[in-house]
């Protein structure tokens, strides 16, 4: 990885929440609220029209957080991902041209992946972190163990079905350098206005994680 501060935040706490907004409002004060709870690392969906705007008032405004892109299904979306301050990119799959742009804007970058085939096409491109997605449908636990055994010097952040509830599992497996999902932002509490139920999940996430890890 490029940025050590990333890599230095995700080693104290390995969790990286995802942000779905359509008001950039409701996407800072999301973004409070699990800084709050002890979650630095922060990936703002392009799944919303806002969403860019969501991403730069997020990065601009939210100084404790490192912020970036995820569904970044484009070139176009990675450059404009970029523009609004992404400091890390996330892609569902493995697209080149995403791959060089972010290569190109300097920062990390985390495609998905789900085969061996996938991962040794980001291993030649010259990744050496990659997004395992969606974990659990993808094989989950055992399948980043015997990816993990091939791609000796890669670290996968799987994201898709992890919850509080499968958390350490996860983060037991040495390869593993983060985990992602959207559990700790549901979509119910923050209609609601309910931020202090996101705190309480990052919270819980970090707990969890500091136990799976043998940090805390
Ligand atoms: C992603 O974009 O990484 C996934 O949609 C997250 O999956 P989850 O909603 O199961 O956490």
């Amino acid at each position: 990885m490029n940025n050590a501060d990333l890599q230095s935040r995700l080693e104290a706490a390995p969790v990286v929440p995802l942000i779905q907004a359509e008001d950039p409002r409701v996407a800072i004060e999301t973004a409070n609220a699990l800084v709050a709870g002890g979650l630095t690392v922060l990936e703002v969906v392009l799944r919303t029209e806002a969403a860019l705007e969501c991403l730069h008032h997020v990065a601009s405004s939210v100084s404790e957080a490192i912020v970036g892109a995820g569904t970044v299904l484009s070139e176009a979306q990675a450059r404009k991902s970029l523009d609004a301050g992404a400091a890390f990119i996330v892609s569902p799959g493995l697209y080149v041209p995403v791959v060089e742009a972010a290569q190109q804007g300097g920062v990390d970058l985390f495609p998905g992946v789900a085969t061996a085939g996938e991962a040794q096409l980001g291993w030649n491109l010259g990744l050496r972190a990659l997004k395992f997605f969606p974990a659990g449908q993808a094989g989950g636990v055992p399948m980043l163990k015997a990816l993990g055994a091939v791609f000796r010097d890669v670290k996968f952040m799987p994201t898709g079905g992890i919850d509080a509830g499968n958390l350490a599992d996860y983060l037991g497996v040495p390869s593993v350098l983060a985990c992602g999902g959207s559990w700790l932002t549901p979509a119910d509490a923050i209609a609601a206005g309910n931020y202090d139920r996101v705190t309480a999940l990052a919270t819980e996430a970090v707990s969890i994680a500091r136990g799976a890890r043998g940090t805390g």
